[in-house]
């Protein structure tokens, strides 16, 4: 039996929180070692990085999720009972839920809807003297988010929900007011979407049965039972949540595409392999996930190191994309190096590793990396801008964290039309 290297004092939750993304790397570099024993939210905690490390993480057999999140978590950003914290046969029955919406056609439905929604805000852009892209971002993905999955949108509360599920995302790593900010929009959107599913069972209202709408409402769980009103408002709002969070990555691939206008003609050229290596390259490259935790599910030896049943492990998500082992000039925004890329499910972790199906990998994937190459294919062959003066510099402390100006776009001009 090893040590496991060893952070000294009471507890480090301080320093995670001031050291942000960069807090497992710096425990790496401090203690020379890819293990680390640390405090973190009073209990003892494993921090853990690299490919094999992320295989282990996603092994079931030692690891587990239910009692992971912590209260303010589940208040805020996960929702509580939600797929995130299910374990075993009650998880793979309703992670096949998450997955049946994601058929080809689906796929491609919301992806003309987002290109719809882009369009709309041409004209009013155009009047305008200066747009907040990130703002936009969230806006045009949570209309498309709503249309997609049968949840009807006034067009009056669009800004409203639209800053609900901004701000449970936002609450991640808030202490404070931006962590009561994210309970009280979990709080709003969640009884918001409870009448929803309460009039689609009552057949008051009737999204069509392909929708997460329908199909959440009218899900029966691994045994046979209908799920309760809230949990079904919490799975629904586990697709809303998160599509709105793609505005993040649109930002980050507007800002790539500014700091390395090399990359525009590949872009420009509609080529899609070119586009989805720009995607890939700007998952991995910019910060969203730190990290994952999950909970040993007995005692164990990895590598010689023990594990004690009940420990916290938590995996170095943002570290693993910018590892030089797995990654050459990491901190390099090159999406060539995603050219016949066969990497393994356990070094490109943007959005968890592993299988989708057997483990907690992101069940939203697919449509990430379609939605931000449909919003790139917007952002470059169907307007142009201008990128005036600001601070497009971004913390590496804040989580989840975006360039401070929040990308002001400005002089934006309809595209022509060739051909
Ligand atoms: C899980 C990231 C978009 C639905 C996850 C996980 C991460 C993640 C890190 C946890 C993986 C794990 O626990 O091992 C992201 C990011 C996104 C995104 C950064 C884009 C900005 C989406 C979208 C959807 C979605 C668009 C749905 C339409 C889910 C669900 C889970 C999940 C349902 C839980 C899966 C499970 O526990 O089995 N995501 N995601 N995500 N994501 Fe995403």
């Amino acid at each position: 039996t090893k040590q496991i290297p060893k952070e000294k004092g009471l507890d480090q939750t301080l320093t995670l929180l001031n050291e942000g993304y960069q807090y497992i790397s710096n425990r790496r570099r401090h203690q020379q070692s890819d293990i680390i024993q640390t405090r973190l939210l009073g209990q003892k905690t494993i921090l853990i990085s690299g490919e094999e490390a992320a295989q282990l993480f996603y092994d079931e057999r030692y690891f587990k999720r239910k009692g992971v999140a912590p209260r303010r978590i589940k208040k805020s950003l996960f929702g509580e009972h939600g797929v995130q914290g299910l374990d075993d046969a009650e998880h793979k029955h309703r992670k096949l839920m998450f997955l049946s919406l994601m058929t080809p056609e689906r796929l491609e439905e919301i992806k003309k809807i987002t290109m719809e929604q882009w369009k709309k805000k041409i004209p009013e852009w155009k009047r305008k003297d200066g747009v907040v892209l990130f703002d936009e971002a969230e806006d045009v993905m949570c209309r498309s988010a709503c249309a997609w999955a049968g949840i009807p949108l006034r067009k009056e509360e669009v800004a409203q929900r639209a800053r609900e599920f901004g701000d449970m995302i936002d609450a991640f790593g808030g202490v404070g007011e931006r962590n009561r900010r994210g309970k009280r929009a979990r709080d709003s959107a969640e009884q918001w979407i409870q009448t929803i599913v309460k009039q689609i069972r009552a057949k008051k209202l009737n999204p069509p049965e392909n929708t997460a709408a329908y199909i959440m409402s009218f899900h029966r769980d691994h045994k046979g039972k209908r799920l309760d009103t809230h949990t079904a408002a919490v799975e629904i709002i586990n697709v809303l949540r998160p599509i709105v969070a793609i505005g993040r990555y649109v930002v980050f691939g507007a800002l790539a595409l500014h700091d390395h206008p090399e990359t525009l003609p590949g872009l420009h050229a509609g080529d899609d392999t070119y586009t989805t290596m720009f995607v890939q390259e700007t998952r991995r490259y910019y910060p969203f996930t730190p990290l994952l935790g999950a909970i040993a599910r007995k005692d164990f030896h990895w590598k010689g190191y023990p594990f004690k049943k009940g420990t916290l492990v938590m995996l170095d998500v943002h570290g693993i994309n910018h590892r030089p082992d797995l990654w050459d000039a990491p901190d390099a925004f090159k999406p060539e190096r995603f050219k016949d890329w066969k990497g393994s499910p356990f070094a490109f972790v943007p959005q968890g590793g592993g299988d989708h199906y057997m483990g907690h990998r992101c069940a939203g994937e697919w449509i990430t990396v379609m939605l931000m190459q449909t919003s790139l294919e917007f952002l470059t062959n169907h307007i142009t801008y201008t990128v005036p003066d600001q601070d497009l510099s971004y913390s590496m402390v804040r989580m989840p964290t975006i360039p401070k100006s929040r990308f002001v776009i400005r002089d934006v001009e309809e595209k022509m039309k060739h051909g």
